[in-house]
């Protein structure tokens, strides 16, 4: 059982022991029951102290027993809360480092709470679509006011434990600690003092009211409204916070209950678990295990100071590493640190980023046209031109001139990791970090494992992720890794479906309301089409067999690349983003389907939908197949943080196990006999239909 006893005189300390955070698995709940009768049983201890050793009070609850009969074996958490509150003995919680979600819960059921400085506070059940279900939503209005309670419940965000003592009139705590170190001796104290006092505190027995009555929920509602979009969680969240206003404590909580399960199974939930799991997934990699040692990155060096080269810098200023911007002419250098500099500045006027932090940051950078002053660095990613020959200079001359040790990154979108490590005579200290336009937004970063990359390198480079706060997937080394490589497949279809009778708008709204943040055409245009046009000119005339739609061959002829040229499949107004339908355009496909000799056919949004979506799920599965993504749950994970695929689908892959894979499979077989498409891109891949055929999933669904 996961929970230790032991007394100091008169008073038993019950301590959680499930590391890391003190999960409220069945163990620890086991373990609290037991040891709390134990107190009980025992004449001379008059209280009890409630706490967690190591990491945290408790993380909350056990998220890798939720939808399995462990979850609700008894005791579950109601009933250990239940028992906590009704003990006769005065149950006093010592809460600190981490308080969330169950265990913040948890604490609330105690009489006193006594806390120390610097813990997280939080209930964040609804980013994982869920409310909190073990009294949250009924208890924390009563000891902080229906407001703050419900912002946090709403927000999920952990707020530090000395802000919310410092809120007027709140019960959450009954006092804090001077620190960490003095908390339990402290807890003791405080318990012995209140050991005779009688009646008990409950939370339970405290008034739950807003002083604006339903005003105030109708208000709270249209602003969760508006940002909670496509997820029913929060909305519930209010729902079970005003329930609490209005009934007994126990009908709430039965309430607080009910709607805690008709949530569980929603696929809203399911995706938010899904990642939520597939997060932490994507940081472990088979073969390198977690105690692998990491190198030191204590300074970095940026070949390039373009477009990319500037956004990475940013990474790492942000997280006040040091940075050396190298290039080729002082112009490059000069306009690589005016656009930093421009973005810093445009984040102060906004009050996101105060002045100095921005001193910091700019103080950390510094640039250099010779490799002598580099050769120190601890990491140096490449990000010139994408082009072999250049990069094969770049990389010889770092093989050169870099100390040993060092590791040696490139940032290279289409090209052969491998080949490149080729051109070092240490290829193992060779890795791609392939980030995301623009470099300093986007949170995803591909992470290429070279052939001979070394497990350290991988290590470090994955610790180093976490640290510049980026979602890191390995991917092997391939024509467009996992994201870019899905992509293009899904960008044939979205030409097909504009051959067949589609405008773009139509795609794009159609994709939008499936959940993309923008449709395939939307972004080409914010993009620029002529970087497609570019690859589709080396892609296509390396593989002449494969079939493509011209369409965007043709716009590219007219000049029209998208915002940057004012024009694209769209028309835009100067200095304006918004998309305006272009006749030109129209008459463009138009042309180009009589040439093709196709009549135009009116094709449903669940169709458009279905085509672009699979087109990824499939090659997915090659590259799973292939071992380039190493599991589905990796590609849900790039798709959602680099590709702006609906966060409550879940990913991809998630969509088409919910959909069923036998679904998709004959979806997808009735699309290859479309005589318009191409009957070999639909055809299923091996893992797609081994999988279909034997009725399972991509992932395991929680
Ligand atoms: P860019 O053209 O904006 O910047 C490249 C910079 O490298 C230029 O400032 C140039 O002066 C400098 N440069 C060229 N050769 C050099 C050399 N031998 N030594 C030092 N500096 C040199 O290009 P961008 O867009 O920043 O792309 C850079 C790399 O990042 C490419 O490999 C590209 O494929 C990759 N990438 C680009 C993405 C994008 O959306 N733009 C996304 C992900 C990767």
């Amino acid at each position: 059982m996961s929970a230790d006893y032991s007394t100091q005189g008169d008073i038993a300390i019950i301590s959680l022991n499930n590391p890391p955070v003190n999960g409220l698995g069945l163990s620890t709940r086991l373990g609290i029951v037991h040891a709390l009768h134990q107190a009980m049983d025992d004449a001379s201890i008059k209280a009890v102290v409630l706490t967690g050793q190591g990491k945290a009070f408790s993380g909350g609850a056990d998220i890798k027993e939720f939808g399995t009969p462990k979850a609700v074996q008894d005791p579950n958490l109601l009933s250990v809360i239940l028992a906590i509150e009704n003990s006769p003995k005065p149950v006093v919680a010592a809460v600190h480092t981490v308080a969330m979600g169950g265990g913040l819960e948890l604490a609330l059921g105690c009489h006193y709470r006594i806390a120390a400085p610097g813990a997280s506070i939080a209930l964040p059940e609804v980013k994982i679509g869920l409310i909190p279900g073990a009294g949250g939503t009924q208890r924390l209005p009563r000891v902080l006011g229906v407001e703050p309670a419900l912002n946090m419940i709403v927000s999920g965000e952990a707020i530090k434990s000395e802000m919310l003592a410092s809120l007027p009139g709140q019960k959450l705590f009954d006092k804090m600690a001077a620190s960490r170190e003095t908390l339990l001796d402290e807890a003791v104290a405080y318990a012995r003092s209140v050991a005779d006092a009688r009646p008990l505190p409950r939370v339970r027995d405290l008034p739950c009211k807003h002083p604006q009555g339903d005003a105030y929920f109708q208000f709270a509602r249209n602003m969760v409204k508006g940002m909670s979009k496509n997820f029913p969680a929060p909305l519930k969240c209010v729902d079970a916070v005003q329930a609490g206003t209005k009934m007994a404590f126990d009908k709430g909580l039965l309430n607080e209950r009910e709607l805690f399960l008709s949530l569980l199974t929603t696929p809203e939930c399911r995706a938010l678990r899904h990642l939520f799991a597939a997060q932490r997934a994507a940081s472990k990699i088979a073969d390198v295990p977690d105690d692998t040692p990491v190198r030191t990155i204590a300074s970095v060096a940026v070949i390039g100071a373009g477009t990319m080269g500037g956004g990475i810098s940013m990474n790492f200023l942000n997280a006040g590493i040091p940075v050396r911007m190298l290039e080729m002419k002082q112009e490059a250098l000069d306009r690589g640190v005016a656009t930093i500099r421009k973005n810093y500045e445009a984040q102060v006027k906004k009050g996101k980023l105060t002045q100095e932090k921005y001193d910091q940051r700019m103080a950390l950078l510094t640039t250099t046209l010779s490799y002598d002053d580099i050769r120190n660095a601890d990491l140096v990613i490449e990000a010139v031109f994408e082009e072999m020959g250049v990069k094969e200079k770049v990389f010889q001359q770092l093989d050169k001139t870099m100390k040993p040790g060092a590791i040696l990154a490139s940032n290279t979108s289409t090209l052969d990791v491998n080949t490149i490590a080729s051109f070092t005579q240490r290829p193992q200290d060779v890795v791609g970090m392939h980030f995301f336009s623009p470099a300093n937004v986007m949170k995803l970063l591909e992470v290429v494992r070279g052939a001979k990359t070394a497990k350290d390198v991988l290590a470090t480079v994955m610790a180093l992720a976490k640290k510049i706060k980026k979602t890191a997937v390995v991917s092997g080394v391939c024509d467009g890794f996992i994201g870019n490589r899905m992509i293009e497949q899904y960008s044939r279809q979205a030409g097909f479906l504009l051959e067949e009778g589609c405008t773009p708008q139509q795609v794009d709204k159609a994709v939008e309301a499936f959940g993309f943040a923008m449709g395939p055409f939307r972004m080409g245009d914010l993009a620029g089409n002529d970087i497609g046009w570019a690859i589709r000119k080396r892609r296509y005339v390396e593989k002449p067999n494969l079939r493509y739609s011209k369409t965007a061959d043709l716009l590219c002829e007219m000049g029209r690349y998208g915002q940057k040229t004012g024009a694209g499949w769209y028309d835009y107004q100067p200095g304006k983003r918004d998309a305006i339908p272009s006749a030109a355009v129209d008459t463009m496909i138009a042309q180009h389907r009589k040439t093709l000799g196709v009549t135009p056919r009116q094709i449903s949004n669940d169709e458009i939908v279905q085509r672009l979506v699979f087109s990824l799920v499939n090659e997915a599965a090659h590259i799973i197949e292939e071992g380039i993504a190493a599991k589905a749950s990796d590609v849900d994970m790039v798709y959602i943080t680099g590709y702006g695929f609906p966060m409550h689908r879940g990913g991809p892959m998630l969509y088409a196990d919910q959909f069923g894979l036998f679904n998709v499979v004959h979806t997808m077989r009735r699309f290859a006999q479309n005589p318009l498409d191409d009957a070999n891109f639909w055809q299923p891949a091996p893992l797609l239909a081994r999988l279909a055929a034997e009725g399972k999933t991509f992932n395991n669904v929680l």
